[in-house]
């Protein structure tokens, strides 16, 4: 099946988006809505058609009755949204089979050729399974004749979430294998904190406005943070997140994708592979960490606004004495001519007292002040980009205080995305998929960027586990432990 990247999405070819492990949380919660999302905009092609596939046992109207139960009227309130909800459902049909049978796909062929007669579709096979199963489900679509269709006119594509191995030779070897199915062309790793509004701002932010331009390096740039967090526990992810961790769950893509973002040198030009080729750059710029540069903890038992929440280790489905780390802080260096000497600061945690992600970029202070004669009120300059909640870009600037004399305070310069752009941000999973559906790559993790990051965390990790390194508590609901505020001191910087 040959891929034909292109960047305008063409309505008139008929599209079908196969959905495996169709009846799970993530299909549900993202997937289902993010497509009804734009099929309300009327950004799908014209023939379009959803096919859940999983293990549960359900007809066309049960299945439909759980995805609307998760549908919302966000871009057309009123009437007009029951009458395109049931067109919507109308398109979506359901298989159910088990994911390494080839007879199950073969249902699933079937069930495609029906919907599609004449064989010209798209197809996006989107795996909303859990890692392990990445595998069999792409062997059995190829035997079942789904992958290849030759003489047949449409692209296939392949969604896959992360986790993507558990370090670099896993992950090199899962890329390795599922290649032999999927070419890379055809393979979009999503990372869903790239389709978040703010985060696709970073780029033009930095390569749109001349003014950061200048002061974008370790000339000007004292400390880089990055923070995290996350007020909640599990969620009934323990079999998967205990076997994880933090740093593998949020730290290795999220936080080291905005890192990435931050410190890149700008693109050729606004295309995937130039894009993708300055981040993986900046990645293999950074050191590899050490033991040195990391602190981990994990929480124990505590409450917030009022609810008592049970320590990791008394979760259910985590193992007595389980050492996964359910925070974690680490400084990474980047060595090149930009950042050489800049800490870069992340720090990631659930069980936390708030649900926030954010990046500082702080300034260095103004060499010769003439206003040092208060020092107490002098704060560097600081740029906040405020990923969630309540989306913003501030600007923490010196300011004097209107009246007589002079009196020095710090104000915010503040971009707030709800005042300025009122309620419609997207969700992620809304922009991912229409990218999948055009083909634009930008938002997607290529496999050196992947190995690249691999390569950041793995000896790390590999010395956590080998060393059996014991995260130091805290209590649920507090701001993790205190061993990350003297990670964050030795650079002289506070979170
Ligand atoms: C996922 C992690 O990738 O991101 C979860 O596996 C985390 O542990 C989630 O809760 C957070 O996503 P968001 O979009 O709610 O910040």
């Amino acid at each position: 099946m040959g891929e034909r990247p292109s960047l305008d999405l063409d309505r008139s070819q008929p599209l079908s988006a196969v959905v495996v492990g169709a009846s799970g949380d993530l299909s549900m919660r993202k997937i289902f809505p993010a497509l009804f999302a734009l099929y309300c905009q009327d950004l799908l092609p014209r023939e379009f058609h959803v096919v859940g596939f999983s293990r549960s046992q359900m007809g066309n109207d049960a299945f439909r009755g759980r995805i609307m139960e998760h549908l919302t009227c966000r871009y057309v309130p009123g009437e007009k949204c029951g009458e395109l909800m049931d067109a919507f459902l109308a398109r979506c049909t359901y298989v159910s089979g088990n994911y390494n049978s080839v007879d199950s796909f073969r249902q699933l062929h079937t069930e495609l050729q029906h919907l599609d007669p004449q064989g010209r579709e798209n197809r996006i096979f989107y795996m909303a399974i859990p890692p392990f199963l990445f595998l069999d489900v792409a062997h059995a679509l190829a035997d079942a004749g789904l992958v290849h269709r030759d003489g047949h006119g449409g692209w296939g594509r392949v969604v896959i979430e992360k986790p993507f191995g558990s370090d670099l030779a896993s992950s090199n070897q899962l890329t390795e294998s599922m290649a032999k199915v999927f070419t890379e062309d055809q393979t979009y790793r999503i990372d869903h904190y790239l389709g978040k509004e703010v985060i696709q701002n970073l780029m033009v932010l930095r390569f749109a406005n001349l003014i950061f331009d200048p002061i974008w390096d370790r000339n000007c740039i004292h400390d880089v943070r990055i923070s995290w967090m996350e007020n909640l526990s599990l969620e009934g992810r323990a079999g998967y997140f205990d076997e994880y961790g933090i740093v593998r769950d949020v730290m290795q893509n999220h936080l080291l994708q905005m890192l990435a973002l931050v410190a890149m040198e700008p693109p050729v030009a606004l295309n995937s592979h130039y894009v993708r080729d300055e981040k993986v750059k900046a990645l293999r710029c950074v050191a590899p960490l050490t033991l040195n540069d990391v602190v981990v903890g994990q929480y124990t038992a505590g409450a917030v606004e009022g609810h008592q929440h049970s320590g990791y280790r008394e979760e259910e489905g985590v193992p007595a004495g389980s050492r996964t780390p359910t925070y974690a802080a680490a400084v990474l260096q980047i060595r090149n001519r930009r950042w050489d000497g800049v800490p870069f600061l992340i720090r990631a945690g659930k069980g936390l007292h708030t649900n926030m992600t954010e990046i500082r970029i702080r300034f260095h202070d103004v060499p010769g002040n003439i206003f040092r004669t208060s020092p107490d009120l002098l704060t560097a300059n600081e740029l906040v980009i405020r990923v969630q909640p309540n989306a913003a870009i501030s600007f923490r600037i010196m300011n004097k205080v209107p009246g007589l004399g002079i009196k020095l305070a710090q104000s915010d310069l503040d971009l707030s995305y709800e005042a300025a752009f009122g309620g419609k941000i997207p969700d992620a999973y809304e922009s991912l998929l229409l990218d999948v559906i055009k083909g634009d790559k930008s938002l997607f993790i290529r496999s050196d960027e992947l190995a690249a990051a691999w390569q950041i965390f793995t000896p790390v990790l590999h010395e956590l586990e080998a060393r059996r390194v014991e995260p130091e508590k805290y209590t649920f609901g507090s701001e993790g432990p205190p061993a990350a505020n003297a990670l964050a001191a030795r650079f002289n910087a506070r979170w």
